[in-house]
């Protein structure tokens, strides 16, 4: 049976904030230490930095970096790491068991995203720490100068404020693994006051706090109820974190796993929704759905209590052809609740659960799902639109019967696009460019089925004139194909034959298990 789905510019969801491209940097693992930062790596600029990750970041297309955690956050003294590098202590931080130098710091960061272009995502400590760490930190970035923290900003180099817009009220604070856990109604109270207070020192700011962990906490729903019910006048967006990967051979489940993302997403909106009725409020609280990924929790269960370690490789998981193609079902997941949710950061960036690894000393490579997620960053910016799907299904066992098709579209406007590419110095556009000068559209579709092809109808008729440019698949003859130093582009995205429109209906053939880029103008 073949998949239909009606490209429409009445249907829409509503416009892309590009921070739902972000990514997250935590002091975990390998992720800034012989991740991003490696001095002496003979690729590290004068800072210290890795130039060729930060090449991948850049090419990636990040706009936002949540950062410096994570569970590390809830037991970080900011103030460590400023200063001369020299005189910063070294820590055991409690969260990975691991000593943190302290090299890397606030104004180390900041250098760096700016490099990347990317803005950052601050963390504040609601774990060990509260109001007035966190009201200083602020003032440490925000503020111009002229007062104790933001002149010592001044005499550590950077005259100009950073001007940080998002914040984040802690990380996972319902988690009993978090280092100052609370139950909702204490970390709603700390999160509103503290909110109030930073809101004090920068009234321009957006602040998140924390949803639930997962969608299997036991307080999952009452925890938002309770948190909202706290700070709905004070922040702006719940956030929600959820990761996901294949039980034992289960497959299929794991290929529908969006579904479940697309239930929790529902969920937390009608949630916020619900307080913002009971307090008769016309401000909606939106959602940052700043930790997303497929983790392989299992495999790695023996490092929690490891020896204390200078940056250790930590989940460091590598991922394969049908990893890639979920995360890329995840994004599609996103995209489509692009109205609400405003902010993603897939976790993390580099080393950990990341699309971007390294070898110290050694090479800077893809991994799998890297490429979905740029050519997500890439083409799904503009305006999202509905397709209303019709598909044939298939049984699960963990989510029943599931549809093998999933799919949204993007239209862009040619400047959305455009602005990712570099213009040649002085010389004429490139073809692929001057097609996107009018409007144009991304078609992102997934197909479930590990055995069968699936035909696509797409209806364009509200489109005439616009014709398949070029169609990417993300697919393998073998699913658990990965990249590796040795082997960087095994699985990259292939193009295939873009197929003629005919009548204002074109069809796309998707092949089996695969994540399919269609692009339209
Ligand atoms: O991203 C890895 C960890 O997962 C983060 O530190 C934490 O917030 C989450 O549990």
């Amino acid at each position: 049976l073949p998949a239909s789905l009606t490209i429409d510019p009445a249907f829409t969801v509503g416009e892309v904030d590009p921070r739902l491209y972000g990514s997250f940097v935590e002091h975990m693992g390998r992720c800034v230490y012989t991740g991003i930062y490696e001095p002496g790596h003979p690729r590290a600029d004068a800072d210290g930095f890795r130039s060729d990750v930060a090449s991948l970041a850049r090419e990636l297309g990040v706009p936002l970096i949540r950062y410096p955690g994570g569970n590390f956050v809830s037991g970080y003294k900011w103030e460590d790491g400023i200063g001369p590098v020299a005189d910063r202590p070294t820590r055991l931080d409690l969260a990975w068991r691991s000593l943190e130098t302290n090299r890397v710091g606030v104004d180390e960061f900041q250098r760096w995203a700016a490099g990347i272009g990317a803005e950052t995502m601050m963390a504040v400590n609601l774990g060990t720490r509260g109001i007035e760490a966190a009201r200083d930190l602020i003032e440490y970035c925000n503020l111009p100068g002229g007062t104790y923290w933001s002149d010592l900003r001044r005499k550590n180099g950077v005259p100009e404020p950073y001007g940080i817009r998002t914040w984040c009220l802690g990380n996972e604070m319902d988690g009993p693994w978090q280092i100052g856990h609370k139950s909702a109604y204490e970390y709603g109270r700390l999160a509103a006051e503290t909110a109030k207070a930073m809101r004090l020192v920068d009234p321009s700011i957006e602040l998140v706090a924390c949803g639930s962990s997962n969608s299997s906490m036991p307080t999952f729903g009452s925890w938002e109820a309770t948190v909202l019910g706290e700070t709905y006048d004070q922040v702006d967006y719940v956030s929600m974190h959820a990761y996901y990967e294949q039980r034992g051979d289960d497959r299929d489940s794991f290929l529908a796993c969006s579904i479940d993302m697309d239930r929790f997403i529902d969920a937390v909106i009608a949630t916020a929704d619900h307080v913002r009725a009971v307090k008769r409020r016309a401000k909606r609280v939106n959602i940052s759905f700043d930790e997303w990924n497929v983790w392989y929790l299992k495999r790695f269960e023996g490092e929690a209590n490891l020896a204390i370690r200078e940056a250790p490789p930590l989940i460091e998981d590598v991922y394969s052809v049908t990893d890639a193609v979920v995360v890329g079902n995840m994004l599609i997941s996103l995209l489509r609740h692009a109205d609400r949710v405003r902010i993603g950061c897939q976790a993390q960036l580099v080393n950990v659960i990341a699309p971007i690894m390294t070898s110290p000393g050694g090479g800077a490579w893809k991994q799998t799902t890297y490429h979905p997620f740029a050519l997500t960053s890439r083409y799904g910016r503009g305006t999202v639109l509905r397709v209303e799907p019709v598909s044939p299904t298939y049984e699960t066992k963990w989510l029943g019967e599931v549809p093998l098709l999933d799919a949204v579209a993007v239209l862009s406007a040619s400047e959305d696009v455009n602005s990712f590419r570099p213009t040649p110095a002085g010389g004429a556009q490139p073809a692929e460019i001057r097609e996107v000068e009018k409007s144009s559209l991304s078609l992102f579709a997934v197909n479930r089925s590990q055995t069968t092809p699936l035909a696509l109808d797409v209806d364009l008729r509200a489109w005439p004139g616009y014709r398949v440019t070029s169609h990417v698949a993300l697919a393998d003859d073998d699913p658990d194909a990965v990249n590796t130093e040795a082997e960087p582009d095994r699985v990259v995205p292939r193009p295939l034959e873009p197929p003629a429109v005919d009548g204002g209906r074109v069809t796309v053939e998707l092949p089996p298990l695969s994540w399919n880029l269609v692009r339209l103008a």
